[in-house]
């Protein structure tokens, strides 16, 4: 595991300088958050590093918890045990397991969010009740920097 050196900037010596960050717009039923995130890590790490609260379990993909919908922006969903393309359509994302691609504008609700997503998995037939065939080999739980090695 990788651990950071500070700068006293905010920004981790051992951060590649040429690592791209982008602008982050979340929208919540009570207030709109902006923050800062890596190219290189899952939002859900760029949200707690900025202190927001955001509900998670699983941290791998899987469980729904950190559902967030994609309003704007480019993002990359590959490392969740469970991405469909019916989620996509929807604009559905999951905080733990996404990394931006550009700058984003996000929505979430933490308390109606997730059962949104479940529901769409519902109706698309696509909600896991196991580890997809093949997922425990690619297992993996927290940030993407720190188990980048493990791969
Ligand atoms: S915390 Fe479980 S899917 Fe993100």
């Amino acid at each position: 595991m990788q651990h950071p050196l500070w700068c006293g900037d905010g920004r981790a010596m051992n951060d590649q300088p040429d690592t791209l960050r982008f602008h982050i717009r979340l929208e919540r039923p009570d207030a709109t958050i902006v923050f800062e995130a890596r190219e290189d890590e899952y939002l859900l790490y760029s949200m707690i590093d900025a202190a927001i609260e955001s509900p998670y379990i699983c941290e791998q993909g899987w469980c729904l918890a950190c559902a967030a919908r994609l309003r704007s922006g480019d993002v990359d969903r590959s490392d969740a045990l469970t991405v469909y393309p019916e989620d996509a359509d929807a604009g559905f994302i999951l905080l733990c397991s996404t990394k931006p691609r550009s700058d984003l504008v996000l929505v979430q609700d933490e308390h109606g969010t997730r059962r949104e997503m479940t529901q769409h998995r519902i109706e698309h037939n696509q909600l896991a009740r196991a580890y997809p065939p093949g997922a425990r080999s690619r297992f993996r739980r927290g940030r993407a920097r720190a188990n980048t090695g493990g791969r």
